[in-house]
C-alpha cells in the first residue's frame, strides 16, 4: 500500500515494539514522543482526520476529541485495561469501536497488589528508611513489629479477573478472603479461590487488609471516604491498585493520621501523579509508588501488542481481540 492509502494512526506515547512496530509497518502512524502525554490542544490537532487512535490512560477521550478527530474515526484502542478517561457512550453513539488490554495484565496486577500489601504489612518502607538513615544498631526485640499477613482477613473490593487473581494468591498465605461485588462470582469460582461473597459493610468491618479492584465509575468514585474508613477496623490497611479517584484523598489522610486505620499503600493517586509536597508522602504509613501495577516487561509487551491488533481490527470493521463496546457495530445497522 501506498501512504496515501494506508490508514492514519495517531499513537499518543511511544510503547513496546511488540505493538509499535506492526503499527508503524502496516499505517500511516504519528507517533507522539514525548515522555509526558500531549497536552490536550495538540492531542486535539493531532487526532483530526485519523482512522485509528491508540490512547494511553492520561489522554481523554471525549465528545470534544471526536468531534476533532472527525467521523472516518473508526477506533480507539487505550493501552490499558481501564478505561475511565473514555466517554464509551460517546464512541458507541458514533460507531467507533473502544478496545482495552483485559486479560493479559490480571496476573501481574495481582502479584504489585500483593506486593504492596505485603509491603505495608511488615512495614517494609518503613524498615528501609531506618536503615538508610544509620539507625539499625543491633537486632532489637521490640523493633518495627507489625500484624501478620498469614491467617488474616482480605477483604476485596471488585471481584473482577485482577480481583480473583489477588484471592489465588492470599490463598497461599492461609488468609479469609471475603469479597464485596455487584455481582456475585460462581459457585465454583469461590470454591476454588476459596472467597466469600459479603456486603460492603461487612467486609469493611471485618477485614485487615481491604484491597480495591473495581473500575472507576461514579458510583465507585471516593467509594473509599471518611464513612467507609471509620467502618474499618483501626489496625486495618488499604490498598489500591484500581484507579486514584476510588479513594478520596484527604479522607484518607485524615483515617492515617487519626489512627482511624493503620496504613495504606498506593499505586494510583488522586490527583496523579501526587506532587512530591503532598500531605500524604508526610505520612510514614502510607506508601506511594507511580502507577506501576501492570509494569512487567512481559506483560507491557503484551498489552501493546493486543492494543495494535485492536486498532487492526477496528480499522477492518471486525470484532475487537478485547472489546469494551462490541454492541458497536449493532448500535450503527440499527
Ligand atoms: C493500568 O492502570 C491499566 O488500566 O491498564
Ligand atoms: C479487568 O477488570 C480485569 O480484572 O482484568
Amino acid at each position: 500500500m501506498t501512504s496515501s492509502t494506508r490508514p492514519r494512526v495517531f499513537i499518543s506515547r511511544v510503547i513496546p515494539d511488540d505493538g509499535l512496530q506492526p503499527l508503524l509497518a502496516q499505517t500511516d502512524a504519528d507517533l507522539w514522543h514525548d515522555e509526558l502525554p500531549p497536552p490536550r490542544d495538540e492531542l486535539l490537532r493531532r487526532v483530526a482526520g485519523v482512522d485509528g487512535f491508540l490512547s494511553l490512560l492520561t489522554d481523554i477521550v471525549d465528545d470534544e476529541l471526536l468531534d476533532r478527530a472527525g467521523p472516518q474515526l473508526k477506533v480507539v484502542s487505550n493501552y490499558a485495561v481501564g478505561f475511565d478517561n473514555i466517554d464509551v457512550p460517546a464512541c458507541t453513539r458514533r460507531g467507533v469501536a473502544v478496545g482495552n488490554t483485559a486479560g493479559v495484565l490480571t496476573e501481574t496486577t495481582a502479584d504489585a497488589a500483593f506486593a504492596l500489601l505485603m509491603a505495608i504489612a511488615r512495614r517494609l518502607p518503613e524498615g528501609y528508611d531506618y536503615v538508610r538513615q544509620g539507625r539499625w544498631k543491633t537486632w532489637g526485640p521490640m523493633l518495627l513489629l507489625s500484624p501478620d499477613v498469614h491467617h488474616a482477613t482480605l477483604g476485596i473490593l471488585g471481584f473482577g479477573r485482577i480481583g480473583r487473581e489477588v484471592a489465588k494468591r492470599a490463598r497461599g498465605f492461609d488468609m479469609r478472603v471475603l469479597y464485596y461485588d455487584v455481582y456475585p462470582a460462581p459457585p465454583e469460582e469461590e470454591a476454588r479461590l476459596g472467597a466469600q461473597r459479603a456486603s460492603l459493610g461487612e467486609v469493611l468491618a471485618a477485614s485487615d487488609f481491604i484491597t480495591l479492584h473495581v473500575n472507576l465509575t461514579p458510583e465507585t468514585h471516593h467509594l473509599m471516604n471518611r464513612e467507609t474508613f471509620a467502618r474499618m477496623k483501626p489496625s486495618a490497611m488499604v490498598i489500591n491498585a484500581s484507579r486514584g479517584p476510588v479513594v478520596d484523598p484527604d479522607d484518607l489522610y485524615d483515617a492515617l493520621k487519626n489512627g482511624v486505620i493503620a496504613a495504606a499503600a498506593l499505586d494510583v493517586t488522586e490527583p496523579e501523579p501526587i506532587p512530591a509536597d503532598h500531605k500524604l508522602l508526610t505520612l510514614p504509613n502510607c506508601l506511594i509508588v507511580p502507577h506501576l501495577a501492570s509494569g512487567s516487561v512481559a506483560t507491557r509487551g503484551k498489552m501493546a501488542s493486543i492494543a495494535a491488533e485492536n486498532i487492526f481490527a477496528g480499522l477492518a470493521h471486525k470484532p475487537l481481540p478485547s472489546w469494551v463496546n462490541p454492541d458497536v457495530y449493532q448500535q450503527q445497522k440499527a
